[in-house]
């Protein structure tokens, strides 16, 4: 059976590291029989320059005819001065809520051979393995009413942080199952001292917990206490699960833990989409210059081959091919510690070849 993935580039680092997991992709082809073809189109800011659209319809209908969708990043300075629904940014925004990918799976796991390169102590660090669950197409980053208005002859800029219960509900759901396949702990994040939409949060995940999943374990935690825990003491965490805007927050810092945010993969996956993009974003600042980290890239093809190609076995393999890799000393600049470093293409090729052994 042959598989299709719609391969959206986008903008700054997007393409390099894109390109470095396609290479990967090819050599599952032609070492592990996979199938998969691909078809790219743009999102974001190149969306914007070729069609002013950053998720326009000829995305909008390859992404709809695709089993999975692989993304880079979006976003540079050139577009900060577009209107709002026409920056990179809302591309992703529009792309997450069409195709409905409510659970956004941000993985950070801690590898041995990284723990120098994080800025935190070996013995904090060593052995973490946090699964963060953010809510991806609601809360604050999609809720109404939302603009600018003019108060008091000033202008007031405001938000809504918002939730239904059945949002609060599928997303628990989505993290409570995730937890039975790891270490059977959810830790759930909200603010409910001052929030009313974190203490509706509370109660859905209480009675989810209490009606579906009383086997697994279940802690509360207010957000800014849990920003303060993941520094102070991350090895506590199994699976976090939490809203838009707090989820955003966590997984970045949750990624430093690992030594790099170029490590982080994610998954965002609804009833019928899903979709597999790095956490870090577009980098302009490295763009083109053939520097980046792709492994996040390439973990989340691992992903990809998981939650949407039933391939576990080769998701393994890849994620083994990483581990080898890093084991035989391989870094890009971003994990190096000012030591010898790889780029971006090298760190590629480096993983192809080190998988191609385990064929
Ligand atoms: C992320 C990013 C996006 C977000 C931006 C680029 C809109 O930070 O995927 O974490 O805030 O969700
Ligand atoms: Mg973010």
């Amino acid at each position: 059976m042959t598989v299709k993935i719609a391969v959206l580039p986008g903008d700054g680092i997007g393409p390099e590291i894109v390109n470095e997991a396609l290479k990967v992709l090819d050599v599952l082809n032609k070492k592990f029989a996979l199938n998969a073809t691909w078809q790219e189109a743009t999102i974001g800011g190149a969306a914007y320059d070729a069609e002013k659209d950053p998720y326009p319809k000829s995305t909008q209908s390859l992404v709809h005819s695709s089993d999975a969708v692989l993304l880079g990043a979006v976003g540079g300075v050139q577009w900060e001065a577009l209107e709002k629904p026409l920056r990179p940014e809302a591309g992703l925004l529009r792309i997450r809520e069409d195709l409905g990918l409510f659970a956004n799976y941000r993985p950070a796991k801690v590898y041995d051979q990284l723990l120098d390169a994080s800025t935190l102590k070996a013995e904090v660090v060593q052995g973490v393995d946090i699964l963060v669950v953010r809510e991806l197409v609601s809360g604050i980053y999609f809720g109404q009413p939302r603009g600018f208005e003019v108060v008091n002859g000033e202008r007031r800029g405001y938000n809504t942080m918002a939730y239904c219960e059945s949002e609060i509900r599928r997303i628990a759901r989505k993290a409570f199952e995730a937890a039975r396949l790891r270490s059977n702990k959810v830790c759930s994040v909200e603010k409910a001292n001052v929030l009313e939409v974190s203490e509706l949060w509370r109660e859905i995940v209480i009675d989810v917990h209490q009606n579906e999943f009383s086997d697994v374990a279940l802690s509360h935690m207010y957000v800014d206490n849990a920003a303060m825990q993941l520094i102070r003491n991350p090895k506590q965490f199994d699976v976090i699960v939490t809203g838009n805007l707090f989820g955003d927050i966590l997984s970045d810092e949750a990624s430093m833990l690992t030594g790099s945010i170029g490590m982080l993969p994610s998954a965002s996956i609804g009833e019928k989409f899903a979709m597999y993009e790095p956490i870090h974003g577009s980098a302009p600042d490295i763009a083109g210059e053939n520097k980046a980290n792709p492994l996040a890239t390439i973990l989340s093809v691992a992903m990809m081959l998981r939650f949407s190609l039933n391939r576990e076995d080769l998701a393994e393999k890849l994620e083994l091919a990483v581990e080898n890799t890093l084991d035989a000393g391989v870094r890009t600049v971003d994990l190096a510690n000012g030591a010898a470093s790889v780029s971006c293409s090298e760190m590629g090729d480096a993983v192809c070849k080190t998988l191609e052994a385990l064929a």
